[in-house]
């Protein structure tokens, strides 16, 4: 486990109900953490979460709620200020656990078309630039204890496979920058446009894809931010009993949770690593 250090932040975004709401909880109860922001944005839905939440702390953990839309720039800049206004100097995030994102039902009347962009602006484009936004405050924390962390909730869908050979090259390359990720999923986005994805070599799932562009840049910053003590995993919670799976799913979220408390409070943390079951498996 981490170790214990007074003034230890998690970021949970997402956190007002289903997977996100248990990784909260259960940073909260973890011991090694002092203080617990939930992202959530709807203020009202993250109020009600934190007042189901906080009897189930123990009285030395703080927790807070403040307003997050992933996808919206001025959201991500503002939710920023406030933490800092809440933190006061120096403010620092240890733990950010990029959780919050959507997933079309399939019984959507919304045409696939249309599911591309929203998808990828919130799964991808917005979680990226959102952990971007944040980064400056986990390098204080790798600064000052050596020890930070980003976990991206992703998925199986997530899958490199689902890819052609030609595009799993270029995705798991060791040497892809984030400019080049970007590009390669607006590319996927056009090509949904036009057509011709399923020609392209991309698989026919907007979700898969936003997730699997999610592992992607999990692998990016692992490389580029090793040098500032922070490490970087990405994690699958498994088919769960939430909202997004209209209750479908077979695994309690209290238990998908653990796939991305693991790597958020394990001693010696990998990085760059993709954990599902609560082992590290192969993207
Ligand atoms: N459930 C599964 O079987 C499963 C399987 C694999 C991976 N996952 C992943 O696990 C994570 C949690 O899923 P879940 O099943 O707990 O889903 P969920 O019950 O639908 O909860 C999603 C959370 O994300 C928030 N959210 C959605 N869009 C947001 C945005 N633009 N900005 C800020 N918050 C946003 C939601 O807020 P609102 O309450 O305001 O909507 C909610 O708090 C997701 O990353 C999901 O892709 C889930």
């Amino acid at each position: 486990m981490m170790t214990t250090a007074a003034g230890r932040v998690a970021v949970v975004t997402g956190a007002n109900k289903g997977i996100g709401y248990f990784i909260a909880l259960q940073l909260g109860v973890s011991g090694i953490f002092e203080h617990i922001v939930l992202g959530c944005r709807d203020v009202s839905r993250g109020e009600a979460a934190l007042a189901t939440m906080k009897p189930l702390l123990p009285s030395t953990v703080k927790a807070s709620c403040l307003p997050l839309t992933i996808g919206d720039s001025q959201s991500h800049l503002s939710f920023r200020t406030k933490l800092e206004e809440l933190l006061g100097p120096p403010a620092k995030v240890d733990v950010l656990v990029n959780n919050g994102a959507i997933a079309f039902k399939n019984s959507d009347p919304t045409p696939f078309t249309e599911q591309t962009k929203p998808t990828l602006d919130i799964n991808f484009r917005g979680t990226v630039e959102f952990t971007e936004t944040m980064l400056p405050l986990l390098r204080q924390a790798g600064k000052h204890t050596r020890d930070s962390r980003i976990v991206n909730v992703a998925s199986q869908s997530g899958y490199l496979s689902q890819l052609s050979p030609e595009l799993q090259q270029q995705f798991a390359s060791p040497t892809l920058t984030m400019p080049e990720l970007k590009a390669l999923i607006d590319q996927f986005e056009k090509d949904v446009q036009a057509g011709t994805h399923i020609s392209k070599g991309w698989s026919n799932s907007n979700y898969g894809i936003s997730k699997l562009g999610l592992i992607a840049a999990t692998k990016i910053w692992a490389r580029e931010e090793a040098t500032n003590q922070i490490t970087v995993n990405a994690s699958c919670p498994g088919y769960c009993d939430t909202d997004m799976s209209s209750h479908k799913g077979p695994r309690p979220p209290e238990e998908g949770a653990k796939n991305a408390v693991l790597p958020a409070t394990m001693e010696n943390p990998p990085t760059g690593e993709f954990f599902s079951d609560l082992k590290v498996r192969q993207w």
